[in-house]
């Protein structure tokens, strides 16, 4: 199994959430968010390191530099995730390849599966370009009018909510960032970036519990989930 890098974007303050705190560093079950994101990219034995994007001079940051003695890299993050993710890619060691995959993973999304991890590292290695886990839209989907009425109900056959991990090659990556960058395109995902180069990343459908922590009701359902854990552990005699 080749080892794999990620890049962890966390250099965002949690505007939406609305904390003191910015929301990677929110306690959850007694430690800080981000360390349960963490925790579950070195739960696959593939995962050779991690380069965590910090907003300059974070305050918050614990200083954590290895984990189960695999490194755990910093750098500083920019002014939009985007950015944060290429300087990531830029502080990569000189070990990661260009046709290297590397591995994208929001830092404010704890939830991650190994299934759905190992699922990603499998699927997506064997594709040319590369992939993302996602999620069928299961909702009615609604266009509104200005005054805040309907206007339509658009298909919803074919759409899917991009998640992260998302796995592409190192140096087609970071040129895919910084070409949308240079253009003024503020992309959202990895997968945009490679998309506007014309290339067609795959889609591997995750669980729907992959969810990003964006508002306080996303934290409370996380705290649910790892006690929920806590409690399967519990009682599996483990
Ligand atoms: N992120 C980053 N650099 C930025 C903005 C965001 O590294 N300039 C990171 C966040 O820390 C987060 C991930 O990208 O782990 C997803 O972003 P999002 O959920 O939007 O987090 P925030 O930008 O912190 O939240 P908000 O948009 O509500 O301010
Ligand atoms: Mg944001």
């Amino acid at each position: 199994m080749p080892a794999l890098w990620v890049v962890m974007p966390a250099a965002g303050r949690g505007t939406r959430f609305g904390a003191a705190l910015p929301k990677q560093y929110l306690p959850a079950g007694g430690r800080p968010l981000i360390a349960w994101t963490l925790e579950a990219l070195y739960a696959h034995p593939a995962v050779a390191g991690v380069v965590v994007a910090l907003s300059p001079g974070d305050p918050d940051w614990p200083g954590w530099d290895e984990y189960a003695g695999r490194p755990l890299l910093t750098c500083a993050g920019g002014a939009t995730r985007a950015a944060s993710v290429l300087a990531g890619l830029e502080a990569l060691p000189e070990s990661v390849r260009a046709d290297d995959f590397v591995l994208v993973h929001d830092a404010a999304r704890p939830n991650l599966s190994l299934h759905d991890l190992s699922q990603l590292i499998e699927r997506g290695g064997a594709d040319p370009v590369g992939a993302i886990l996602a999620a069928p839209v299961r909702d009615t989907l609604k266009r509104a009018g200005d005054d805040g009425g309907i206007d339509a109900t658009e298909p919803r056959e074919r759409l899917w909510r991009a998640f992260t991990p998302q796995m592409f090659r190192r140096l087609q990556l970071s040129r895919a960032l910084a070409a949308a960058a240079g253009q003024g395109v503020e992309v959202t995902d990895e997968a945009m970036a490679m998309e506007r180069l014309g290339l067609r990343p795959l889609l591997i459908e995750g669980a729907e519990d992959n969810f990003k922590i964006t508002t306080p009701a996303d934290l409370a359902r996380f705290e649910f989930e790892l006690e929920r854990k806590q409690r399967e552990r519990g009682t599996s005699g483990e």
